[in-house]
């Protein structure tokens, strides 16, 4: 049973690694208006964060613009996202959701396994963990009760698993993705491929959600909203948008 089990888990495995491709996005020239983000730009959007920040007790979390630029461009690239319109979107929530880049984790209240950029939570972290082949074996070895439940293939599961793991397994799996490299692209994850129902097939993301990245492409109030609410799955309120449109204003040049 046990080996049934594990040749199960180690094919899923090694149909993720063959399937770790950016699922493909077409970047067409009308929807890609912005080149590179700048670090001024950058700089601009998170209010000029330096670390360590006075007062801070996460100083080890905290990138300045110039430390998260590379990997915040790098994020853009790996997942096809070219227009100004999702960039501001995406950026606005990463620098909203961790304080300007401050921070990596939830602190406040402290959310078991929820961090990274834009602070996602379980499920989604725990996805993000298993989307890298090279990652999702470190993150299978976390989970508690693999071999407990024999044959139980719902263990490769991605949406029902988490209800059952302990705040400090979370933690340990959301530890894997806390890397500049993982942390700063996430938000780009999220948006393209999460929504995975098994290991080694991404998700379509919010981008399957109808409307949503014409909304955004074309820069309007109700395309953010859209997002916010929808991909998200947060409420609109006053201060993110307040954020969007600066964001949206500096990476268009006219700040
Ligand atoms: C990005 O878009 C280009 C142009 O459409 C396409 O050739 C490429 O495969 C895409 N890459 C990814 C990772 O989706
Ligand atoms: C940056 O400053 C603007 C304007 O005061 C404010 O709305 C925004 O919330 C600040 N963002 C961060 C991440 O501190
Ligand atoms: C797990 O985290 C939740 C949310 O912070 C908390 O309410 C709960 O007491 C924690 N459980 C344990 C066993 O510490
Ligand atoms: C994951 O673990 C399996 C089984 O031990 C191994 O064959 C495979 O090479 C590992 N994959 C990576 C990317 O390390
Ligand atoms: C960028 O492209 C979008 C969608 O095509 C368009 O609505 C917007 O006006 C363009 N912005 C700039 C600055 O060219």
């Amino acid at each position: 049973m046990f080996l049934t089990f594990l040749l199960l888990i180690l094919n899923a495995l090694q149909t993720a690694q063959a399937a770790f491709i950016p699922v493909s996005r077409s970047s067409s020239s009308s929807s890609s208006n912005s080149s590179e983000i700048t670090l001024s730009q950058l700089d601009a959007i998170i209010n000029g964060t330096t670390c360590p920040l006075k007062g801070s007790e996460s100083l080890d979390e905290c990138r300045t613009a110039a430390q998260a630029l590379p990997f915040v461009n790098k994020g853009f690239s790996d997942y096809n996202i070219t227009s100004v319109g999702e960039k501001a979107a995406l950026l606005s929530l990463m620098s909203f959701e961790s304080g300007g880049f401050q921070f990596n984790i939830n602190h406040f209240p402290g959310n078991p396994g929820q961090g990274t950029r834009n602070l996602m939570e379980f499920p989604a972290v725990y996805q993000y963990a298993l989307s890298t082949p090279f990652l999702s074996n470190q993150t299978l070895a976390l989970l508690p009760n693999l071999k407990k439940h024999k044959g139980r293939t719902s263990y490769a599961s991605l949406s029902s698993l988490p209800n059952t793991l302990s705040n400090q397994t979370k933690n340990a799996i959301r530890a894997v993705v806390l890397g500049d490299g993982l942390s700063f692209a996430s938000a780009m994850w999220f948006y393209t491929q999460s929504g995975a129902t098994q290991i080694g097939q991404p998700g379509q993301g919010c981008t399957q959600i109808a409307g949503l990245v014409q909304g955004l492409q074309a820069q309007t109030e109700a395309g953010w909203e859209h997002y916010i609410t929808d991909c998200v799955g947060t409420t609109v309120t006053d201060e993110r948008r307040e954020d969007y449109l600066r964001t949206l204003k500096i990476l268009n040049g006219n700040t």
